[in-house]
């Protein structure tokens, strides 16, 4: 049985209940974060407190956590659930009222709750499945005007994604006015002649922590990136698409819409770009990356 985290006890994950006069199960009124642990470390720490920060300076709930308080909690639930490769859930809600009103409450005593789910180990050569890509559909972008706020209130994102299961796909990208800017729960790359390219940041997308490293890791190697609106038109003049989280790292997109991307299997840029993914990977576990203990590679 799995050990969570709720409110400063760290308890078996059936036993731990949040009462329904919580704002985040009776209006969605809360943040999350996903942070990715490699050999028990996690990745990029430091960059997904910052956001987790900014999505609750967004939704206006001050918190007086540090960046040491989280990794506490974090490090306990890899410890307690003796898990090397896994992904850590981080939810903040504005806690519980005395009744259902929409009116913030003056003085919120957010419920803080953390889980852990183990990660499929990624191998240092990508599999034919991994080769083989997702298939993915596209869809007008029905979500609120403010993306990039990790809010879990997902619905409209459980919606396009359950859309494309329905369609026989495995991810929707989402649409507005006609430009693509991101999937249901990853971030949007194309390539167009080795140029890897990305939406801007914008209200519109989540900043995504892997976004931020896909972009680090290949200017370190010499590719060409660029951050720029993508018409939904362009993507099927794309050389390559890829999906990108900290839980699925790169995906490669091999179908859009039933129609073949590339030759229908990941391309040579993704390849590339597996292959610095992992490696970096491997150097962290083997200790040979200078890093803090938030896990921050040093960039
Ligand atoms: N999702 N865009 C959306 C809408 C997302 O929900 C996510 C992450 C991303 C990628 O962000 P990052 O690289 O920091 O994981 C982009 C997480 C994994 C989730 O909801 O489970």
């Amino acid at each position: 049985m799995s050990i969570a985290y709720l409110n400063g006890q760290f308890l078996p994950i059936e036993e731990a209940k949040v009462p329904v006069l919580d704002r985040g199960f009776l209006f969605g009124d809360g943040v999350y974060e996903v942070v990715p642990v490699y050999a028990d470390r996690l990745f990029r720490f430091k960059q997904h407190i910052a956001r987790l920060e900014n999505s609750l300076r967004g939704i206006r709930l001050p918190m007086e956590q540090s960046l040491q308080d989280w990794a506490d909690i974090c490090h306990q639930l890899i410890e307690k659930n003796s898990l090397q490769n896994a992904s850590v859930y981080l939810q903040i809600t504005r806690g519980v009222y005395t009744e259902r009103n929409h009116d913030f409450p003056a003085t919120p005593i957010p419920t803080i709750f953390a889980m852990i789910s183990a990660l499929p180990e990624v191998q240092p050569v990508p599999s034919d499945k991994d080769l083989q890509g997702i298939s993915v559909i596209t869809a007008e972008d029905i979500r609120w005007q403010r993306c990039d706020i990790k809010a879990i209130t997902l619905l409209a994102n459980c919606m396009l994604k359950q859309q494309a299961l329905e369609c026989g796909a495995n991810d929707t990208i989402l649409i507005r006015s006609g430009v693509a800017f991101e999937a249901t729960s990853s971030n949007l790359f194309i390539v167009r002649d080795g140029v890897i390219i990305t939406p801007p940041l914008s209200e519109h997308l989540l900043p995504g922590v892997t976004r931020d490293f896909v972009l680090w890791l290949a200017e370190q190697h010499g590719i060409l990136t660029e951050q720029r609106l993508i018409p939904e038109h362009e993507l099927l003049q794309a050389d390559e698409i890829w999906l990108t989280s900290s839980t699925k790292e790169i995906r490669p997109v091999t179908r859009l819409n039933d129609v073949t991307i590339g030759d229908g299997t990941a391309g040579p840029v993704w390849r590339q770009m597996y292959n610095h993914y992992q490696q970096l990977k491997a150097q962290l576990y083997r200790g040979e990356i200078d890093r803090n203990i938030e896990g921050e590679i040093a960039l």
